[in-house]
């Protein structure tokens, strides 16, 4: 029987190449996002693709903010789907921040989607993949999560703090039968932010979610994505002169 992949946020950017990439690879889908009306026209997409038109692709609407609403709203998608053996923890947003300048509610908020939305959704699927006997669980953190970037304060420390949980998660979910695969992207051309082409080593989210792809499929602990030339650099992160930073201001 064909795998299932549950995707957060996979309305656009990487979680919706995601969408595509596990399409094309076979697996049926559960999708979702705040923007319904976006999952929607993925799922036509999706079902017009060569391969695809016997796919089974089940959507619903989650805003990751409303932390008491993500299980509920995440089981009855899986109670769609007929199993499900991968939960994408994706949903995420971007903001430059500066400290000290009156953006608390902006700090605040990239904390409460990425890390404790993030939170509330490994809940869920960990919850669900205990009854079902096992499961993967993969999370979107980030390279940013190793080093420190200066108007990215709040996204770095949700980033970071996500790994932390992803890494411990990993230990205590193991006799479970619960695999947990970390993802750290690099630069990915998004929505996320509107000046991607700036930064150094920018890959489209259709390759993003390639190399993704493959190291789910591999059930890698971690996966830098793209390898080169992060894979290399990734030990050097976390010690960069903080010069590095200064032209991308
Ligand atoms: N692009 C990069 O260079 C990069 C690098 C490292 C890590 N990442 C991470 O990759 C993930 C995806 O980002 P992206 O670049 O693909 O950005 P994107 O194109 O802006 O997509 C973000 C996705 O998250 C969803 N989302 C945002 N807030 C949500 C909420 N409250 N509830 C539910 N869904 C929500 C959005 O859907 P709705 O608006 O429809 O809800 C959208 O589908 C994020 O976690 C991001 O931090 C990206």
């Amino acid at each position: 029987m064909s795998k299932t992949v549950v995707i957060t946020g996979a309305s656009s950017g990487i979680g919706k190449a995601l969408a595509l990439e596990f399409a094309q690879r076979g697996y049926n889908l559960g999708l979702a996002a705040r923007r319904l009306d976006k999952l929607e026209a993925l799922r036509a997409e999706i079902v017009l693709l060569p391969g695809c038109q016997n796919l089974q692709v089940e959507v619903i609407e989650l805003d990751v903010n409303q932390t008491d609403t993500v299980g509920p709203v995440l089981h009855t998608l899986f109670s769609h789907l007929n199993q499900v053996d991968v939960v994408i923890v994706n949903a995420g947003v971007n903001k430059l921040t500066s400290i000290g300048k009156g953006q608390l509610n902006e700090e605040l908020g990239l904390i409460q989607t990425n890390l404790l939305g993030a939170i509330a959704t490994v809940n869920a699927a960990v919850e669900w993949f205990k009854q079902a006997g096992g499961g993967q669980l993969v999370g979107i953190s980030s390279l940013a999560s190793l080093t420190p970037i200066p108007k990215q304060a709040a996204y770095c420390a949700t980033k970071a703090a996500f790994s932390m949980y992803l890494d411990s998660a990993a230990i205590e979910l193991k006799k479970y039968k619960i695999d947990v695969t970390k993802i750290l992207p690099g630069f990915v051309k998004t929505d996320i932010v509107d000046n991607m082409d700036k930064f150094p080593f920018v890959v489209s989210a259709e390759q993003a979610a390639k190399e993704m792809a493959q190291h789910i499929e591999k059930r890698r602990s971690t996966g830098v994505v793209p390898a080169y030339p992060w894979k290399l650099l990734k030990p050097l992160l976390a010690n960069m002169p903080s010069g590095v930073w200064r032209y991308m201001k």
